[in-house]
């Protein structure tokens, strides 16, 4: 432990506009405050992310995020040892409003300016909830990440498997959407699947039969849709079992690919410990079952609260204090990457997903 470090965070890299203050010091990490600002309403008639509008609406709002941010710690920007912000992967309007906005920052204060890897922010989360030591396993599973991730130090992350398609949560998106469900999906199928009967409609594990950590959901949809329209074309409609039972049995085909695909994780890098973010962490029947893979491996178990799990500035800020301690610093040619592997040895991932560009 050095300094005591204060790092305002800056986080516009998809769907929420968020500033935060961390502070660093030798009683341990302490968020003094968090401000996300989510688009949800914004995006909802669309159904999905739309880069413009996003881009727009973080410019609009970001200076907003840091002086509340600030107000709401009680400090203001000369109490600040460093500026972080997420400099990518994500959509690249958003990520240019933090960017430029943590620049301008850093050229009228003269503080140093920290590129943060909006993936880094994830994966290092449970340093900052639970000063989580290395090495340790992480799995990120949102509406746009899907990976398993070594954590080995803050700039050494070894990706060891991840979705070669859909990550889980659009996912459980497109499901809640074919379903007539709200958005976002998890949330609602998770809700509808209390009722449901996990067993009737044999739903596909894909990829389990192949070495590894990789894994693939888009095939798992297409066979909710078509065990859908099958209920349709016999009945003229879905009651209100059907759809709780096809919910019930998605859910236990993800929870079963992941409790799996961890098994595997933990059993190629025995590590102390999983850390899990995202929001799909969030879903009551995956977490309990990664727990029982854990329990049964005598791996200790993290979830950082939801708020830390999903989209927000503390992690940036967080990541920004273990790169600043690092000895990381970047000036104003810092540039915003739509792409940006954490792992730049591991091969890219195709396509592209609802939230925007793999990592
Ligand atoms: O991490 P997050 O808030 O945003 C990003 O994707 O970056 O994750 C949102 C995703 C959505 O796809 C949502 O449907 C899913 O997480 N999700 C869930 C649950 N709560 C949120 N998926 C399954 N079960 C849940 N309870
Ligand atoms: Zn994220």
């Amino acid at each position: 432990m050095g300094q005591t470090l204060t790092l305002l965070g800056i986080e516009s890299s998809c769907d929420d506009t968020a500033a935060a203050i961390v502070r660093d010091g030798p009683d341990g990490a302490q968020i003094l405050s968090s401000v996300v600002e989510g688009q949800t309403a914004l995006h909802a008639p669309f159904g999905g992310v739309v880069p413009e509008l996003a881009a727009r609406a973080h410019s609009e709002r970001i200076d907003h995020c840091v002086e509340q941010a600030l107000a709401a710690a009680g400090l203001g920007l000369s109490d600040l040892d460093a500026i972080a912000v997420t400099a990518g992967p994500g959509l690249i309007g958003g990520v240019l409003s933090g960017v430029m906005c943590a620049k301008g920052l850093s050229a009228a204060t003269g503080l140093p300016l920290i590129g943060v890897n909006h993936l880094a922010g994830h994966a290092l989360t449970p340093r900052l909830t639970d000063a989580l030591a290395y090495p340790y396993l992480m799995l990120l599973v949102s509406g746009g990440h899907c990976q398993f991730l070594l954590v080995e130090g803050a700039d050494q992350f070894t990706r060891i498997g991840g979705s070669i398609d859909d990550a889980p949560g659009e996912a459980f998106d497109k499901v809640a959407k074919v379903l007539g469900l709200p958005q976002p999906g998890g949330p609602a199928v998770e809700a509808t699947a209390r009722a449901g009967d996990p067993t009737r409609f044999a739903l596909p594990r894909p990829l389990l039969d192949r070495a590894g950590c990789d894994m693939s959901f888009s095939g798992l949809k297409t066979a909710l849709l078509r065990a859908r329209d099958a209920v349709i074309a016999e009945k003229g409609g879905l009651t209100l079992a059907d759809r709780a039972d096809l919910c019930a049995g998605f859910q236990a085909a993800v929870a079963d690919v992941l409790a799996e695909k961890t098994r595997r994780a933990l059993a190629e890098h025995p590590v102390a410990a999983l850390a899990v973010a995202g929001g799909v962490a969030a879903n009551s029947l995956i977490r309990a079952q990664l727990q029982s893979v854990c329990a049964a491996g005598q791996t200790a178990f993290l979830a950082p609260p939801l708020a830390l799990c999903t989209d927000n500035a503390a992690m940036i800020a967080w990541a920004g204090i273990e790169r600043y301690r690092a000895g990381g610093r970047d000036d104003l040619t810092l540039s915003a990457r739509p792409r940006w592997p954490l792992d730049q040895t591991s091969p890219a991932l195709i396509g592209s997903g609802k939230k925007g560009a793999k990592a």
